[in-house]
C-alpha cells in the first residue's frame, strides 16, 4: 500500500503512522510551574540528538485550545527541564502523570511520586527513576500542523547533568535488565526493553581514512580521533 498523509486514504481503521517509527523512547519532563509548583508528563516524540555536549528533544502537540502546552511554557521559561527514564516498575505512575489537568497542577502529587531536587536546576525529578538528566532549554522550534492539536513545538535542551542510580550498574555499564526501561508502540501498545529481547551487534569498521581535523569545529572532535570513532560513540 502507499499514501500520501493528509492527501489520500490509507484505507486502515487507524491512522498507521504512530504504528510505524517504534519503540518510541518515553521523555518524561518534569518543569516548574510559575507559582514554584512542579509539573511532570511523558512525551514519546522524544529524543536523544547528540553526545558530546549532549542534547534531547521532547515535541509537544498543541493543546485542543490551541495554547502551548505546560512544560513548552515552563522550559521557556525558567530556561530548563528535567527528564526521568520512564521504567516498567514506573509505568503507571508514568501514565497517571500524563493526565491534562489545569495548569498548576502538581503531576508528582496526582502520580504518588516523590521528587528529588537536581544540582544545577531548579525543577525537581522523579526520585524513584535510576536515571535523570538535568537541562537546559537551547530552543523551540515550531512547526505548523493540519488542524486543531497538530502544530508541535520541538523544545531542544542540552544535558548538563546526569544522575545514575549505582544500583543499576554492572560491571561498570548501565544494566538495561535492572533498569527495564518502557516505550511506546503506537495507541495503548508499549514494548518493556528487557534482555531477553536484546541482541549485540557491532557496527562493521569501513576502510575510511581518519577524518581530516576540522579546525573551526571543535566541539564535534572532542575526544574522538577520526569519524568511525564518532560513529562509534553515537551508537
Ligand atoms: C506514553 C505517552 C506519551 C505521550 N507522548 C506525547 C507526545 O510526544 N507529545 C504530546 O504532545 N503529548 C504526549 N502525550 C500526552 C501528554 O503527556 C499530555 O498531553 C500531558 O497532559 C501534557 O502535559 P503538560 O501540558 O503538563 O506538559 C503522551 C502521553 C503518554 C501516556
Amino acid at each position: 500500500m502507499f499514501y500520501e498523509p493528509g492527501k489520500t486514504p490509507h484505507g486502515l481503521k487507524k491512522d498507521p503512522f504512530k504504528s510505524c517509527v517504534v519503540p518510541r523512547p518515553i521523555g518524561w519532563i518534569s518543569t516548574l510551574n510559575t507559582d514554584g509548583t512542579a509539573n511532570l508528563a511523558p512525551y514519546s516524540q522524544f529524543a536523544h540528538l547528540t553526545f558530546s555536549p549532549p542534547y534531547v528533544m521532547f515535541a509537544a502537540n498543541v493543546k485542543d485550545s490551541g495554547e502551548r502546552k505546560d512544560n513548552v511554557v515552563n522550559a521557556e521559561r525558567t530556561g530548563e527541564f528535567c527528564w526521568s527514564l520512564a521504567t516498567y516498575d514506573l509505568r503507571e505512575e508514568m501514565n497517571k502523570s500524563a493526565t491534562e489537568v489545569p495548569y498548576g497542577t502538581d503531576e508528582f502529587d496526582l502520580a504518588g511520586l516523590e521528587k528529588a531536587l537536581g544540582s544545577l536546576v531548579k525543577c525537581p525529578f522523579v526520585k524513584a527513576s535510576p536515571i535523570n538528566f538535568e537541562c537546559v532549554h537551547h530552543s523551540t522550534i515550531r512547526l505548523p500542523g493540519d488542524g486543531v492539536g497538530a502544530s508541535v513545538d520541538v523544545v531542544i535542551g542540552r544535558v548538563v547533568g546526569i544522575h545514575i542510580d549505582e544500583a543499576v550498574l554492572t560491571d561498570g555499564e548501565i544494566d538495561i535488565s535492572k533498569t527495564v526501561p518502557i516505550a511506546r508502540c503506537g495507541g495503548p501498545n508499549y514494548a518493556a526493553i528487557r534482555d531477553v529481547c536484546m541482541f549485540k551487534m557491532v557496527t562493521p569498521k569501513g576502510a575510511v581514512a581518519p577524518a581530516p581535523v576540522n579546525k573551526g569545529a571543535k566541539e564535534e572532535t572532542i575526544g574522538m580521533d577520526n569519524g568511525q570513532k564518532a560513529d562509534e560513540a553515537a551508537r
